[in-house]
């Protein structure tokens, strides 16, 4: 292989280290060589693998891309009172009947791609695409009516913003963040969401509880979901082609999805911090205070065969139960609150976006997607000559082959900048010497 096409996965690993060194944690990543994948439920359900942020270097470095608001940011906060009045708040705005929810998510994608996609042809980077559709059914679940044009673009500059310093192809823009946080506050102080916001949260925190959950999070793993999904389908024909003939087939739909999420995990690592030892087999045992990085990608990626392949049909056998397949995480340890929603809002998408074009793509694809899945999206009432859009997908690969390069150079540098930014900052480590982990002041 040329050392040229190899530099991209040479800069993730060296980001990777330069990530473990600056933050300095000794971070624990499971399955490991003395703990296998066996023992990954194990751990991962343990009652002490249960702290969220406090103590670990790799906490600075979350709040710092999560920001305004990491400290009520559901995912960060320590169990207690205040987190369980967050968690049911979410549940209760997630809550509703299936066919609503489906109907808002594809009203949702028939206005955006209407609008957004004119042409018999168009070049389109899906995650692009896919961000103002969710951005208009999280305003619709938090506000319950139409989103303006104006919102929405608030919402698509904050999660974009938010999503694209994570990945380290773009650095924060707090301004921009604090534009939304500004909308909401005026929305929230009106009395405008239709739902209780959590009782144990001041005014500022309940906004940036909106903020982080529902513009954030929410817009953003829907966003990569969908892109991941589209991708998977625009290099597979014939599995795009059968979902498009009956979008009334629900199974298939579920095992696609799920091979879509077994081979490109949103989440990387999932990490915990111990609160207490937790004893191993050999006699040892994890101290308390270890921080636990539990490997999405390494455990979907055994007890398969050829787990490499993108093949929905293994699904036809499998039972995603028994599987190491935890798309939304684990029942016992703070799972997704949206399991349910996700899978039939991404649903009534696809089937609006293939109603409307079939989909080609010729770029890598892999699990953290910087390129944001450039893709051809082509009418299906035109006609498409074969030859054409052959040296349109030449055209495409050239040119992703080229800004991966690039890119991962830039990610190295930019990665590294934040990295020693979020550590002088240390927004995490600052906010536990003043408060306990209720947030409540604590007096020295
Ligand atoms: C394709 C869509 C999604 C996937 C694959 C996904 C995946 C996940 C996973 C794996 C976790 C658990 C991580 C861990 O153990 O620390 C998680 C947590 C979470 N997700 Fe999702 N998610 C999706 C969509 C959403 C949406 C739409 C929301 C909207 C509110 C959401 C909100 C959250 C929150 C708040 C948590 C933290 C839960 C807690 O700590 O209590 N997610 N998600």
């Amino acid at each position: 292989m040329n050392p040229l096409a190899r530099l991209p996965q040479r800069v993730v690993a060296l980001r990777g280290k330069v990530f473990n060194r600056v933050n300095g944690d000794d971070a624990i990543t499971i399955p490991n060589e003395h703990i296998g994948v066996d023992r990954f439920m194990e751990l991962y359900s343990h009652p002490a693998a249960n702290g969220r942020s406090k103590g670990a270097g790799l906490s600075d470095l979350f709040w710092y891309w999560l920001s305004p608001g990491p400290e009520v940011h559901q995912e960060h906060l320590e169990p207690g009172p205040r987190y369980d009045d967050v968690a049911r708040t979410t549940l209760s705005m997630l809550a509703g009947p299936s066919r609503e929810l489906s109907t808002l998510a594809a009203g949702a994608a028939s206005s955006v791609l209407d609008e957004l996609v004119r042409g018999p042809v168009v070049r389109f980077r899906l995650r692009d695409l896919m961000m103002p559709i969710w951005a208009e059914y999280c305003y619709r679940l938090v506000f319950d009516e139409d989103c303006p044009r104006h919102a929405r673009d608030l919402i698509v500059g904050h999660a974009d913003d938010v999503v694209t310093s994570l990945k380290c192809t773009g650095l924060r823009h707090p301004r921009r963040r604090a534009r939304l946080t500004a909308y909401l506050r005026r929305r929230v102080v009106a009395g405008d969401v239709k739902h209780q916001l959590p009782q144990s949260l001041d005014l500022d925190e309940q906004v940036h509880y909106l903020q982080g959950t529902f513009f954030n999070t929410a817009v953003v793993q829907l966003s990569e979901g969908m892109a991941h999904l589209l991708l998977a389908l625009a290099q597979h024909p014939e599995v795009q082609q059968r979902l498009a003939d009956d979008p009334s087939d629900d199974t298939y739909f579920r095992h696609v999805l799920d091979e879509t999420m077994r081979l490109y995990p949103l989440f990387g690592i999932a990490h915990r911090i111990t609160t207490d030892d937790i004893a191993l087999d050999d006699g040892t045992a994890l101290p308390e205070g270890s921080v636990l990085c539990f490997s999405y990608p390494d455990y979907h990626s055994t007890g398969y065969r050829d787990p490499a392949v993108f093949d929905p049909a293994r699904w036809e056998q499998l039972s995603a139960k028994d599987a190491h397949h935890i798309p939304f995480g684990i029942a016992a340890n703070r799972p997704c609150p949206a399991w349910r929603i996700s899978p039939l809002a991404m649903r009534a998408v696809t089937t609006e976006v293939l109603r409307r074009f079939r989909l080609a793509s010729s770029v890598s694809h892999t699990r953290s997607i910087p390129h944001r899945a450039p893709c051809l999206l082509l009418r299906r009432d035109a006609e498409h000559p074969a030859a054409r859009q052959r040296r349109a997908l030449r055209r495409m690969r050239a040119r992703d082959r080229a800004e991966d390069l690039l890119r991962s150079i830039l990610q190295l540098g930019l990665g590294t900048w934040m990295v020693l930014d979020a550590r002088r900052k240390r927004l995490a480590g600052k906010y536990f010497e003043q408060h306990d982990t209720q947030g409540c002041p604590v007096r020295h």
